[in-house]
């Protein structure tokens, strides 16, 4: 018999429709529903962002009021996912702590079942007002710092940085910081999404799409890299020591973790925006050296392999601008993307197919059980 074409990694295979984001890698463009991420980048809010990708459209003043009424309402950390997380040990990986948190904020509301339209909408808006506090909670009590108390007269962006440190940080802090959450929020069918539509369509329930979601952006070829970059820079040392470095790591087959990109192959789309945002973190920081070491690393990489930087090369730095532990920046790639999830999460559902592929079996022909004594 003919073997089956096999699409290892699903590369290049369209699975399904979608009309949440598109992705094109020709000419370095990412929309969401339509609107560049540049440009919503520059002139809303992470909350409207949030609207557009769960409702289509950029909210009206009165939709968007109603939408942070609701958020705001519900930032008190529910006090099992509080014991939860204080149950781990600080050793944990925080994106464990992050991944625990969400399957007990499943279990303990009482309409996680109800897959109806507004049910799923009223998750992902709870998810949306629990991540910070989670976020910041699982940073504080690894530095051994009491837990902030949430507030309910800040911006999303403001509130997440407010509970992390314990004040409100300077505005082009909270500016990169916004940034660099709208242009994480979404990316089509990305292994995380993919993750989270395949639990939604069992018809499983939200929490375990999204549970299931952060176990994937997780790992180091997904989200991981944001967290990577910073390892990276710490082991180069300076700008003069990164040519030689990346002769090592090639030389060993090692990969550089922040470039490259499945679908962008010319570059991607997100990096300019990002590397503003995380020059106005360097100017506001006086952390010209790091931008050195930056700018040594990319030009390196250009030179040696023609590979660019993806999203996360600039994202790790400038969260560690920021003010953010290391271990915290892929956690806040999940206060983020739980948009597009959960956006994705009710796409699938609207017109749902059990996503279940094929594989074509290489391993012993059939053979015979032998008898036990
Ligand atoms: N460093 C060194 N070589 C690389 C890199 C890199 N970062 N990326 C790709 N290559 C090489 C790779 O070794 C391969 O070479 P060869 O053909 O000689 O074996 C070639 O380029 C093609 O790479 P690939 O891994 O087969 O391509 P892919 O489409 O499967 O990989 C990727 C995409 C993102 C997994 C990969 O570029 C990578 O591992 N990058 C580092 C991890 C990273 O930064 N991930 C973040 C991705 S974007 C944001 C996000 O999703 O979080």
């Amino acid at each position: 018999p003919q073997a089956k074409e096999i699409h290892k990694g699903l590369a290049g295979v369209v699975v399904d429709t979608t009309s949440i984001s598109k992705v094109d890698p020709d000419t370095n463009s990412l929309l969401y529903r339509g609107y560049p991420v540049q440009d919503l980048a520059a002139r809303v809010s992470f909350e409207e962002v949030a609207y557009l990708l769960w409702h289509g459209e950029l909210p009206t003043p009165d939709e968007l009021q109603a939408q942070n009424a609701t958020e705001r309402l519900q930032r008190d950390l529910d006090p099992d996912v509080r014991d939860a997380i204080l149950a781990l040990p600080t050793t944990a990986h925080p994106m464990d702590v992050v991944r625990t948190a969400v399957s007990v904020l499943g279990a303990t509301d009482p309409d996680a079942e109800n897959l109806d339209p507004d049910a799923l909408q009223a998750a992902s808006l709870r998810l949306f007002a629990q991540l910070p506090a989670i976020v910041a909670l699982d940073q504080r009590r690894r530095l051994d710092l009491p837990e902030v108390a949430p507030r309910a007269d800040l911006g999303w962006c403001e509130h997440l940085l407010y509970l992390t440190f314990g004040q409100v940080p300077d505005a082009v802090v909270v500016d990169a910081f916004s940034v660099s959450m709208t242009l994480y929020a979404e990316h089509s069918f990305n292994a995380s999404t993919f993750t989270a539509r395949v639990i939604a369509s069992t018809l499983s329930d939200l929490y375990s799409a999204v549970t299931g979601a952060v176990g994937a952006l997780k790992g180091p070829l997904h989200g991981g890299a944001n967290e990577a970059v910073m390892r990276t820079f710490a082991e180069i040392g300076t700008a003069d020591d990164a040519a030689g470095w990346l002769a090592d790591r090639l030389a060993a087959k090692g990969k550089v973790m922040g470039f490259g990109h499945r679908v962008y192959k010319h570059g991607d789309s997100r990096v300019p925006t990002m590397r503003e945002a995380l020059v106005r973190m360097v100017d506001h920081t006086g952390r010209t050296e790091l931008m050195a070491l930056y700018a040594a690393l990319e030009d390196a990489m250009a030179e040696r392999t023609g590979i660019l930087p993806n999203l996360d090369y600039p994202a790790g730095p400038a969260y560690h601008l920021m003010g953010f532990e290391t271990a915290t920046f892929t956690p806040l790639f999940v206060a983020s993307r739980v948009t597009g999830w959960t956006a994705h999460i009710m796409e699938q559902l609207a017109s749902n197919a059990l996503i279940r592929p094929l594989s074509e079996y290489v391993g012993p022909e059939r053979r015979e059980v032998p008898e036990r004594p």
